[in-house]
């Protein structure tokens, strides 16, 4: 597993995290219909402005066209595997993946973990609640 190039791939992306506040990389890349695309945790002096790497990658590739994505992958900078995404970054996930689409997260040494999006939020507020809504 430590050696898969999509492993060398994300953890090559951590260069482009601009983390100077929590000292604490992410990168994550989503292959998607159009190819795969990468982000990196942003932060910033108003802390809460800050973008975690998932949203980066998904928002680049909305912004690229992509329709539907398949995978993400997410790597930090720690050894241990003890990053899984935000309630945000699920939150962004729930609007364009599928339950099942796989979330595989590595560790900064290669360990890795395999999750699918409806482990990590079994349930959402989604754009079919919106419409349950509107019916009479
Ligand atoms: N972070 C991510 O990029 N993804 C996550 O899933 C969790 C947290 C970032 C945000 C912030 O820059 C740093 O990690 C510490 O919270």
């Amino acid at each position: 597993m430590k050696k898969d190039s999509i492993y060398l791939e994300v953890k090559k992306q951590l260069n482009y995290s601009y983390a100077p506040y929590s000292k604490f990389k992410t990168a994550a890349i989503v292959v998607t219909d159009k190819g795969k695309f990468a982000g990196s945790n942003v932060e910033n002096a108003s802390y809460s402005l800050t973008v975690c790497a998932e949203r980066c990658a998904i928002f680049n590739a909305i912004a690229h066209g992509a329709k539907e994505f398949k995978k993400l992958y997410l790597i930090s900078s720690s050894n241990k595997l003890d990053v899984v995404p935000c309630g945000s970054c699920l939150q962004v996930m729930a609007e364009f993946f599928n339950p099942s689409t796989p979330i595989i997260v590595y560790a900064n040494n290669g360990k890795v973990v395999e999750y699918q999006l409806k482990d990590l939020l079994p349930t959402s507020f989604t754009k079919k609640e919106l419409n349950n809504a509107k019916k009479k």
